[in-house]
């Protein structure tokens, strides 16, 4: 019996490390993160014959695009629905409209390049788990026929399980993402493009960005941070991120589809190779998840033979307030640095839309779905839910400041559990790792000052407030903060 990884499935197709960025350079277009987002981006823009640096702080690919349960499709749950509700039903027919493509674009893209990435074609399916899942099933196949997908019902699904009812839509993809944008980086660097890794970009200033050893020059700027990183835009006001958790158990037969459930706990099922991949037990970042890798691991034993839990991995991704991805101009009207950004667990799909809509931008072709996904269009269907959102983050602003710490000392903390303590210098949370050392920190959320929480399933400090991620020494794990929180001395 082998132990259970405690990284993605995809994370170990990752192979040696290209060179950070060093010295001074200049390029057309310069790429802040080496995302499905990006890497298209930066691809795309190459093809049409401008020069392109792609600067990404890790490894390429190391992000929420290598920890994912890696569906490219256009039916996504229950988006149809959301997306009518917010706008209407010619936005659910723009959002279909731009899925659609982007599938066949990671196509296209694989067979052009040559990329080897397991994909294969299958079918999505939206599935009721339950019988009260049913409306909500019957209701997506309404409004994704009429938004124009080519789905069907069904209920004739691959599951070991009653499903009460599905929406389906076939010829979607799946694929292995770290082969995917190992392929697409290559596909970028030479020809006077570049892609360098371990180049965390620390400042902007106009048009030139600075990392510790190195600094470019470029005309234009995409911001592919994931969650927007530049310290301007008030994106974080308009997003919540969730947390989901995923595992991959070698099971003997496991689904071709693409399968996710609309209730809650929602279960996403997906297979690579011999394994079954089981995702969901999503939370708000930054509240508590109650043991989310028992519940998975317990679903895929309810319904199928295990033989094996081989991985397990968590990653999070921001929704916007009113349900549609952001896409544009950075600021209202930059026509230099641009982002993308809110894909509510759907970016390889819509990171790769994300792309093409960016190089038109950055090259000023015209495109009708600019103002669609513009960062800066106001909903005002969805006004109440923003303020709601702001409300309840300005709640924890206040609110955390008079929650009284529960400890005086660490001295009884028993290994791999936190707590938190306060002193002089206000509230520290404190670790003690399986070897008795602690690690203590300050807090105070480095982003705009909310306390953090400790995540017991990934021990690491996270923000309820925009879901900023810290390790125990309190290193940033994910934005928006880019500063780590102050260490502490342990008592
Ligand atoms: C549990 C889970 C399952 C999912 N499953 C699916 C799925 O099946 N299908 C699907 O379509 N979507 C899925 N998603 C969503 C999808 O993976 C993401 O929406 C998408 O990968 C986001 O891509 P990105 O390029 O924006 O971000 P990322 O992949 O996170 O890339 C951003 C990169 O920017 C880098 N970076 C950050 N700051 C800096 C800086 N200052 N300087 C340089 N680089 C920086 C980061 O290191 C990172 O590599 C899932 C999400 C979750 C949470
Ligand atoms: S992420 Fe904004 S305050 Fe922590």
């Amino acid at each position: 019996m082998t132990t259970t990884a405690d990284q993605s499935l995809w994370l170990s197709a990752l192979e040696a490390p290209r060179p950070p960025l060093t010295g001074k350079h200049t390029f057309d277009v310069a790429v802040v993160g080496g995302g499905i987002t990006g890497l298209t981006t930066a691809l795309l823009l190459k093809r049409r014959g401008l020069t392109v640096v792609v600067l990404e702080a890790d490894r390429v690919a190391s992000g929420v695009s290598g920890n994912n349960t890696a569906k490219v499709t256009a039916l996504q749950s229950t988006v149809y629905s959301q997306i009518r509700r917010a706008h209407g039903i010619s936005a659910a027919t723009d959002y279909a409209t731009a899925s659609q493509a982007a599938v066949q674009q990671v196509a296209d893209l694989v067979e052009l390049e040559g990329i080897s990435c397991d994909l294969r074609r299958a079918p999505a399916v939206t599935y009721a788990y339950t019988e009260s899942e049913v409306p909500a099933v019957d209701h997506e196949l309404i409004t994704a026929r009429q938004a124009g997908l080519p789905v069907r019902a069904t209920t004739d699904v691959d599951l070991p399980f009653e499903v009460h009812a599905a929406v389906r839509l076939d010829d979607q993809l799946a694929l292995h993402p770290v082969k995917y944008l190992r392929g697409l980086a290559d596909a970028v660097d030479g020809d006077g493009s570049l892609v360098c890794e371990h180049s965390r970009v620390l400042d902007v200033s106009g048009t030139r960005l600075s990392t510790a050893d190195g600094q470019v020059d470029a005309n234009q700027i995409v911001i592919a941070t994931h969650y927007p990183t530049l310290d301007r835009g008030l994106y974080f006001a308009r997003m919540e991120l969730t947390r989901a958790y995923c595992i991959a158990a070698r099971v003997s037969s496991p689904p071709q589809s693409l399968a996710i459930s609309t209730g809650s706990p929602s279960w996403s099922i997906a297979a690579h190779e011999d394994k079954l991949i089981v995702a969901g037990a999503g939370h708000p970042t930054g509240r508590p998840a109650v043991e989310p890798f028992r519940r998975l691991e317990d679903f895929a034993r309810r319904h199928w033979q295990v033989e094996e839990v081989t991985h397990r991995w968590s990653a999070q991704d921001p929704t916007t307030y009113d349900h549609l991805p952001m896409i544009g101009s950075y600021t209202p009207g930059s026509t230099t640095i641009f982002t993308a950004t809110g894909y509510m667990k759907w970016g390889l799909t819509s990171g790769t839309f994300a792309g093409s809509l960016l190089a038109d931008l950055v090259t000023g072709k015209p495109n009708d779905l600019a103002e669609r996904f513009s960062p800066h269009r106001f909903t005002l269907k969805s006004l109440p839910d923003l303020v709601k959102k702001n409300a309840e983050v300005a709640a924890q602003l206040v609110g955390d400041r008079i929650v009284p710490a529960d400890a005086t000392s660490s001295e009884n903390l028993p290994p791999d559990h936190a707590h938190v303590i306060r002193d002089g210098l206000g509230k520290t949370g404190v670790y003690r790792d399986p070897e008795g050392h602690l690690h203590a920190v300050s807090m105070r959320c480095t982003h705009l000052g909310c306390l953090v929480r400790f995540n017991a399933a990934e021990r690491s400090w996270d923000c309820p407030c925009h879901g900023s991620r810290f390790d125990v020494d309190g290193e940033v794990l994910e934005g928006p903060a880019t500063k780590p929180l102050p260490r502490r001395e342990p008592r």
